[in-house]
């Protein structure tokens, strides 16, 4: 029996793109909230036997939780062979140890409650930086998918001369993938960061030349802080305006307008989360990444 696939936030951009290639049905239901905000949710499909996919960015992931845990639990009740999670977006990743005393390890605490619910996962580019992979974390199946190919190919199809620039020691695992596929030059800068929106960056024998365009790449553009310190100092150095390009769209509050305002030639992002600088397609990586889990 065909696979059947669940859009729980609707409208993916991932959804059908996903859905045709894996030759899957798209799984209808009705969730909504009761005026106390309670979760009502509705799977209108026969699952038995079915093996169900559910696709969910977990950005925003606090008020998605509930909403996922009782998808797939009702899935289960509904006699679902299996259910495994595609979520181009991994929440929760950043916060991997105890930076006080007393802090949530919130990392672990989120792969120990989806690992629960869930039969495998899929996820593209997890913020893995003192965890190793996922494995060590999530106790079901895991395939970690890379975007570094399509953002390769991206770069090359719309930039000339590009420098690629990681702004921290974590962005050079990208760098290093993207430059591989690619021969572009790269250089890693040094962050530190002072709180939520305060980052500092050291830029030992930084220099860029006058023809090169500088793609700031990163993982995860949130607060932009990161990238707007980058920019700052390209800025000083009198490069080329910078395409500041990240992996997951976070982008929160008006922190896109403001990267623009802040001099940034565009703003460019995957679509593991739907966003208007979305312009770099993950269908194919993550379809190659999901066929392991059937
Ligand atoms: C953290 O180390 C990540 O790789 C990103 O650099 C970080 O999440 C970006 O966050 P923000 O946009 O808030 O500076």
């Amino acid at each position: 029996m065909k696979p059947i696939l669940f859009d729980l936030f609707g409208e993916h951009p991932l959804a059908r793109g996903i859905a045709d290639q894996l030759h899957c049905s798209l799984g209808s239901f009705t969730l909504r909230d009761f005026p106390d905000r309670e979760t009502y949710l509705q799977l209108h499909d026969d699952l038995r036997d079915r093996h169900v996919i559910v696709l969910a960015s977990l950005d925003d992931p606090n008020p998605k939780l509930a909403p996922l845990i009782f998808l797939a639990e009702t899935a289960r009740a509904a006699g679902a062979a299996k259910v495994g999670l595609c979520t181009p977006y991994l929440a929760y990743m950043r916060q991997d140890t105890r930076f006080n005393a007393g802090e949530a390890i919130t990392s672990d605490y989120y792969a120990k409650l989806l690992s629960t619910y869930f039969d495998w996962l899929v996820t593209v580019d997890p913020h893995l930086h003192r965890h190793a992979s996922l494995a060590e974390i999530y106790s079901i199946p895991t395939q970690v998918v890379h975007a570094t190919q399509a953002i390769a190919r991206w770069i090359k199809q719309n930039v000339s001369d590009a420098l690629l620039i990681g702004p921290d020691i974590e962005s050079t695992q990208w760098l290093q993938a993207i430059s591989n596929v690619s021969g572009m030059p790269y250089q890693v800068l040094q962050k530190q960061r002072h709180g939520d929106t305060q980052v500092e960056l050291s830029t030992p024998a930084f220099t860029i030349e006058a023809k090169q365009t500088p793609v700031i790449i990163d993982d995860i553009i949130s607060t932009g802080g990161t990238m707007m310190a980058v920019l700052q100092h390209l800025q000083a150095l009198k490069s080329k305006p910078a395409i500041c390009l990240g992996i997951h769209a976070i982008l929160a509050g008006d922190t896109y307008e403001r990267l623009l305002r802040a001099g940034a030639a565009r703003v460019i992002t995957c679509n593991s989360i739907t966003h208007v600088s979305n312009a770099i397609d993950l269908t194919d990586a993550i379809v190659e990444g999901m066929t392991s889990m059937f």
